[in-house]
């Protein structure tokens, strides 16, 4: 079949490309004095407000947009993605993660099968089991109850969850639930993390989930070997099938590294590693630590952003606002990078989460087809919560490069504190920052102002912010588990809505194959090397160095 045309070769994209020039003659602080403009550039959803009138946008940008939308068939592409139909081509599969978290009572095919019941069969299973560990029904191999879970993997295999995990930790209803127990995640294998993961712990009280959707992740594998040997040390070899249990695609190798396919917990090939957290690579985890029910919260959180994502006009659809938005500032303003900047420290691990589905996502050269793109496509996360963002990397932000920000703030604080005598509570002082950086990015102050202030004339330019630098602000009323799961869903569409208008496989990884073949070279030389002395070799001259000096410097 013939490569499809690229979106840069289209009309809207050339049209989105003339109007730059007079999105640019007019500065955010102007744009912003049009009440109209604004009003129409806030929407609500559930409760969530999402404001983007600190968009270098109008109303003729955002037609342009949905011109761009209708171009790239983006409604078309949303429908085969909930029709099951196999948009990740070059792996052949489809991409479902919306089923994860579908209506029990739903129907979403795969190759003609509805794949709900097989989901919620595992959810059921889930259910069981991790009431049977919370309850003590489920003992270890010296009967004492298994209150400490360690999950082993690493990516999309670690990252979801951890980012949940954290923010439910101080959920009031979730803490409540997860009294008495622990649940740490070991991804690195770095021996460093083993230590910190099973330092303080016991191995009589601890299950060990193995997560891993391929079973062969070289990481995961040998961290999988070191906690079984952990517990094997310390309980005998039969004790590992009361203290581990697995969650894969790949139930065979769970079978053959010696765990019961009982205690497996499967997930299917058409849920992406990076969009596996409303799988068992997720659910498991954190029903063990939680229970079920706050987690069933979680899911049906992002399955109410699915049906609106599904179903919800352009201009209505928050995932697809903040999608074309993107591409906006990255294809058109030229911003190549994204702050996730989240007021509050529940959320601090979201930004490292949608680093991974973003960045492994749309981080791609070539069209769906295999065309070289004649343009730059992704863009690069990073984020941090505010406050402490601010007194760190938001130098820039005001003054040096333009990036723009998600602020993601919270109406209803999980822990509100009121200190005695003082009005503005812990949380308002929190948000006041949340609501004043997007105004200083986007006004900015002009060395008039600071002439008027009587600012000495030699530090007027230094004092100068320069403004209009876009931003979004997404309020959420509270942050629960229905909401982190509404908050995972929105960006998760984000990502796929950008990667559908640019015409790129927003689901396969490529890109992380080189590095892993080339550390199997490493590997091999280093095993060849310290069991046989044999030299390095086949490395060019920079690595041979390197890795002569680590076999010497390491065998003193
Ligand atoms: O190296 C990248 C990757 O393939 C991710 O896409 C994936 O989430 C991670 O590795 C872990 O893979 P697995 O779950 O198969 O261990």
């Amino acid at each position: 079949m013939a490569p499809s045309a690229l979106i840069c070769e289209t009309q809207p994209w050339k049209d989105l490309k003339a109007h730059v020039d007079d999105i640019k003659k007019t500065h955010l602080r102007e744009l912003m004095s049009d009440t109209e403009r604004c009003q129409s550039m806030m929407i609500e959803f559930d409760g969530m407000l999402l404001d983007y009138s600190r968009q270098r946008a109008t109303s003729d940008t955002l037609n342009k947009l949905k011109n761009l939308a209708e171009a790239a068939h983006l409604k078309e592409k949303i429908n085969k993605m909930f029709n099951g139909e196999r948009i990740n081509s070059t792996e052949d599969r489809s991409v479902l993660h919306v089923a994860l978290r579908a209506p029990r009572d739903s129907v979403i095919n795969s190759d003609g099968k509805n794949v709900v019941p097989d989901v919620w069969q595992v959810l059921d299973k889930i259910k069981d089991f991790s009431e049977r560990i919370r309850s003590g029904a489920w003992i270890g191999a010296t009967g004492k109850a298994l209150t400490n879970v360690i999950a082993v993997g690493i990516g999309g295999s670690f990252l979801g969850p951890l980012f949940v995990h954290t923010a439910l930790q101080t959920d009031s209803e979730a803490s409540e639930f997860a009294k008495g127990r622990q649940l740490r995640f070991l991804a690195n294998v770095d021996p460093v993390d083993v230590a910190r993961n099973i330092t303080g712990l016991d191995p009589e009280t601890t299950l060990v989930v193995v997560v891993s959707k391929t079973f062969t992740t070289a990481e995961t594998m040998l961290n999988a070997r070191t906690i079984r040997e952990w517990i094997s040390a310390a309980l005998g070899p039969e004790a590992v099938a009361k203290h581990m249990v697995a969650v894969s695609t790949n139930l065979t190798l769970v079978e053959k590294f010696g765990i019961d396919p009982n205690n497996a917990f499967a997930f299917w090939d058409w849920v992406g590693g990076r969009y596996s957290v409303c799988s068992a690579v997720g659910v498991l985890p954190l029903s063990l630590q939680y229970g079920f029910a706050v987690v069933e919260k979680f899911l049906k959180g992002a399955s109410s952003i699915d049906q609106h994502f599904h179903s919800a006009p352009i201009e209505k659809n928050l995932p697809v606002l903040l999608g074309l938005l993107s591409v906006w500032n990255v294809s058109f303003l030229g911003y190549p990078a994204r702050a996730i900047l989240p007021y509050t420290q529940a959320l601090e691990k979201f930004a490292p989460h949608i680093q991974q589905v973003s960045m492994e996502s749309n981080g791609k050269g070539v069209s769906i087809d295999g065309v070289p793109l004649p343009f730059e496509a992704g863009e690069i996360d990073f984020g941090e919560p505010g406050t402490n963002g601010q007194h760190s990397f938001y130098q820039l932000i005001h003054q040096g490069r333009v990036i723009p920000c998600d602020f993601i703030g919270v109406v209803k604080s999980q822990q509100p504190v009121y200190l005695k005598g003082e009005v503005v509570s812990n949380h308002d002082e929190l948000m006041s920052n949340f609501f004043a950086q997007p105004d200083a990015l986007a006004y900015g102050k002009t060395p008039e102002q600071l002439l008027k202030e009587n600012v000495p004339h030699h530090l007027v330019t230094h004092k100068t912010f320069s403004g209009d630098r876009p931003s979004v602000s997404l309020l959420l009323p509270s942050l629960n588990a229905y909401n982190i799961g509404q908050l995972l869903a929105i960006y998760e569409h984000r990502v796929a809505v950008e990667g559908f208008v640019w015409g790129i496989n927003s689901f396969d990884q490529w890109g992380v194959e080189l590095g892993k073949s080339l550390a199997t070279q490493v590997r091999k030389q280093l095993n060849a090397s310290r069991k046989k002395a044999e030299p390095v070799e086949g490395f060019n001259f920079s690595t041979t160095a390197l890795l002569t000096r680590y076999l010497e410097a390491s065998t003193d």
